[in-house]
């Protein structure tokens, strides 16, 4: 059985007055602990033994004799041999003892069985603990259901190989890597099957993959990544925030387009494949005659996140874009919460957010603000499940 928001709120009838918030150290680790700090709640992060440096050293929170901080944002790491082991009976209670409400980022639900996530974790996780699911592409629920039913436009599906007319992209996951990517794209079925012989030949893809993998139109045109928050703390009509946009930093696929053209057909077959491997942000504003359509999308996406998983969304969401030749966003992509690229904003705030806020105002920050504000008010139940 899920775990519902009764057993929940039976949970934080044991909990501080001002909880602690936990993450998952990777993804967008940092910028979660920065905003607890910022916000005066302690931040406890959970690594994995050999990934933890960066968390228990370079950012680890060091203080001066009289307690006050000299350094770092990462209060405590609590360490672990495999992620997994955090949604441990023993890890679990540790967690309730701290009093730790946690912080979904994509990391946690790829290293913790989403089962176990839905059913057995029992610690308040920070937003929609019911729709961290509708992020995988093979669940039947997934998230271009819910982007249909909210009228969100996105990239048009392919039905079959046979059916590609013009550029698409052919989603599915790496044969090895399983948490990364074995994309490519392709222009007619002949091209398609050319090239995923050739990378099922590589070991990059398997046609198990293959033959459920997502074909969508290939849009052409810069991706947005648009932050938001949503708030159920106030009125709707305040509800949704936009904190910042950022892009992404996907390995070759920018060390190609970083090539000249000449130098382009100079390359190997296989080094001219596209990885779409993400190794960091960077920062975008959007033209403002477009941000009134973002916002619309964004809406629409908390409204028909509500009525199909009520309570719907809560607190941070990702909604990744593309622009086409128009202007028009079409969402590819959705997170159910916090994005992998909201460390671009860190301590110096999201341009948008911090217009919204008069103070730097990064996606951890306004995290941690919402649960300060939620205890104070005692309506943590309201942004926990
Ligand atoms: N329809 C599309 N048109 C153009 N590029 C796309 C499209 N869908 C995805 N991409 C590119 O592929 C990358 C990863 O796609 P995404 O759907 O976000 O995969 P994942 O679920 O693995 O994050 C995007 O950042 C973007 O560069
Ligand atoms: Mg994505």
């Amino acid at each position: 059985m899920a775990i519902g928001a009764a057993e929940i709120a039976r949970i934080l009838e044991a909990y501080p007055a001002v909880p602690a918030v936990g993450a998952l150290g990777s993804h967008s680790a940092i910028d979660i602990a920065d905003g607890a700090v910022t916000e005066g709640l302690a931040s406890v992060v959970l690594t994995q033994t050999g990934r933890d440096a960066t968390y228990a050293r370079y950012f680890r929170t060091l203080r001066d004799a009289s307690g006050a901080r000299r350094r770092g944002c990462v209060d405590e790491v609590w360490d672990y041999p495999k992620f997994a082991e955090l949604a441990s009976p023993e890890s679990q209670e540790r967690l309730r003892q701290r009093g730790v409400v946690f912080v979904p980022n994509r990391a946690f639900s790829s290293y913790v069985p989403l089962d176990t996530i839905e059913r057995e974790f029992r610690v308040p996780v920070v937003g929609a603990r019911a729709m961290l699911r509708i992020e995988e592409r093979s669940e039947r629920e997934n998230y271009y259901r819910l982007l249909e039913a909210a009228g969100i436009p996105s990239p048009r599906a392919i039905a079959s190989p046979d059916a590609i007319d013009r550029l698409a992209i052919v989603k599915l996951p790496h044969a090895r890597r399983r948490l990364e990517r074995g994309f490519f794209t392709a222009a007619s079925p002949a091209e398609f099957r050319t090239k995923s012989e050739r990378l099922i030949a590589r070991g990059t893809i398997t046609a198990d993959d293959l033959a459920t993998a997502r074909i969508e139109e290939y849009v052409l045109g810069p991706v947005f990544n648009f932050n938001f928050f949503f708030s159920p703390l106030v009125p709707r009509a305040e509800g949704l925030e936009l904190l910042g946009v950022d892009e992404r930093r996907e390995s070759n696929l920018d060390g190609l387009v970083r090539l000249p053209a000449a130098q382009q057909l100079e390359l190997t077959e296989s080094e001219r494949i596209p990885d779409y491997l993400v190794v960091g942000h960077g920062t975008l504003t959007l033209r403002e005659s477009i941000l009134e359509d973002v916002f619309r999308i964004g809406e629409k996406f908390v409204d028909a996140a509500r009525a199909r998983y009520p309570p719907g969304i809560l607190g941070a969401f990702c909604l990744q874009t593309c622009l086409d030749r128009d202007g028009r966003p079409s969402v590819f992509d959705v997170a159910a919460r916090i994005g992998g690229g909201t460390n671009v904003h860190l301590a110096l705030g999201h341009p948008y957010g911090n217009a919204l806020y008069r103070e730097p105002m990064s996606t951890g920050r306004r995290i941690a603000l919402e649960i300060r504000r939620a205890a104070t008010d005692g309506r943590l139940g309201e942004i926990l499940t």
